[in-house]
């Protein structure tokens, strides 16, 4: 992408950064000047203003911009219910691509016409969201699929994102010491170009539906390998609804604490069990289906996954352990043998990040983060870091902490009563308590 359009992007952010900001600072003076009686009103449009100014900006230059509105649209745990309706709608609601450039991009991909490889495809999409939209088809078999097709031309797109991010990175970690994102940085570049390969994504799939085998509340789609290549991958279609639909979730008669429950154990499982998980369950990828014992979970978009070798697996469930127990000694070690590293060499400041991610999570009771978690992770992660500072991290963790994220988020949607201690034992190895 030539200079100036990777400019204009960038341009077109720090516009919508700049807007937004002044929005909330004349929202603030504005609320000191007239007293609090309308306060929340304000807030509450600017919340909205916000939230569009941001969509805008992300249909417009869609790539890496969407991803991002995708997380910040399922933090329902932290965020004003503003952001989450407008941003949701990025989940698999982006404008999609017409069929007139979709249908010879996927000729030209799959090598053959669109009549020889299907017997029907409809020509509008079923979802469109960051990298790709999803056409319904049929095979000449009559079988059902659906067709993921990657836009034409994204890969240039996220590549041009990866750079300006990789520039800002790099130049905050030269100015601002503190202020280093750049194992960030290494494990979105190594993570985003697996996304962009539907081969990958199609082995991710065989390999998680191995992992299920016999566990019938979860499923995958199964690729069909003739029909899959880079850039589209056609697989089952799956009748079912968005994970976040609660109207649907009653009129079908299952139970949204049914729902939390299923999903957090199978993203536990896949973490603390397999050694290989999902990175990416927002909303939009996930369905429901009624099965005949509750609620069955569809994984889709399976691109994002990771690979734990057994060392990091049991470093994970060691250090999950520890901060069960408060036990500060192991909780060093387990942050150490993980590749951390704190300036002094003391495990003050690894006692406290334990506590903040999982320990006060798990002794809460409760399934999700509020805004009093944030606050307390802001303040004491802050004055633990100036006091001692973490001069080795490893990137390893970064997805964990992106799904526990999530998983707060969609907690908070469906009202997950799920006790994340009770939870978690099991997995431990360690006896459920009295
Ligand atoms: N097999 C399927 N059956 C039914 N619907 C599907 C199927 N595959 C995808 N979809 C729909 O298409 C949407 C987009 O597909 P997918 O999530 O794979 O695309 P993506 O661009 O990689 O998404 P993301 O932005 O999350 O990375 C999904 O959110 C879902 O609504
Ligand atoms: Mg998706």
């Amino acid at each position: 992408m030539p200079l100036h359009r990777r400019f204009g992007r960038f341009l077109l952010v720090a516009r919508m950064v700049i807007t937004i900001y002044c929005g909330y600072k004349v929202r603030q003076i504005h609320g000191r000047v007239t007293g609090g009686s309308r306060r929340r009103d304000f807030y509450d449009r600017q919340h909205h203003r916000a939230a569009r100014h941001i969509r805008d900006t992300a249909v417009r230059l869609e790539g890496l911009i969407v991803k991002a509105c995708q997380f910040i649209g399922s933090r329902a745990d932290v965020l004003p219910p503003e952001f989450i309706e407008v941003l949701a709608e990025m989940q698999d609601r982006v404008p999609p691509k017409p069929f007139t450039l979709i249908r010879p991009w996927i000729e030209n991909q799959l090598g053959r016409r669109l009549e020889e490889a299907f017997a029907e495809v409809e020509e509008n999409s079923i979802a469109a969201a960051s990298l790709a939209q999803v056409h319904r088809g049929r095979l000449h078999d009559g079988s059902v699929v659906a067709i993921k097709v990657q836009y034409p031309g994204i890969e240039r797109v996220i590549a041009t994102d990866l750079a300006n991010f990789s520039f800002f990175v790099n130049l905050l970690a030269r100015i601002e010491r503190s202020f280093d994102f750049r194992i960030l940085l290494e494990e979105v570049r190594t993570l985003i170009p697996l996304e962009l390969d539907f081969e990958n994504e199609a082995a991710n799939a065989r390999r998680f539906a191995a992992n299920f085998a016999g566990v019938a509340n979860v499923r995958f789609p199964t690729p069909i390998a003739e029909l899959t290549c880079r850039t589209v991958m056609t697989m089952d279609y799956f009748e079912a609804i968005k994970i976040t639909d609660l109207a649907g979730l009653e009129r079908l008669g299952i139970d949204k604490h049914d729902v939390a429950a299923l999903l957090t154990d199978t993203y536990i499982r896949q973490i603390l069990v397999h050694g290989f998980f999902h990175g990416d369950p927002h909303p939009g990828n996930l369905l429901i289906q009624k099965g005949p014992d509750g609620p069955v979970l569809v994984i889709l978009d399976l691109g994002m996954a990771k690979e734990f070798t057994p060392q990091l697996r049991l470093g994970l469930i060691r250090l999950t352990a520890a901060i069960i127990a408060r036990d500060a000694v192991a909780i060093g070690a387990a942050f150490r043998d993980l590749g951390f590293k704190t300036r002094t060499g003391s495990d003050d400041t690894f006692v406290t990040l334990g506590e903040l991610f999982l320990g006060q999570a798990i002794r809460s009771g409760k399934a999700y983060a509020d805004m009093a978690m944030v606050d307390r992770i802001n303040d004491e992660l802050m004055a633990a870091l100036r006091a001692n500072p973490i001069v080795r991290a490893s990137s390893d963790l970064l997805l964990v902490m992106r799904v526990m994220g999530l998983l707060s988020g969609l907690g908070k949607t469906l009202d997950s009563k799920v006790d994340p201690m009770a939870v978690m034992l099991p997995f431990l190895g360690l006896p459920a308590g009295p």
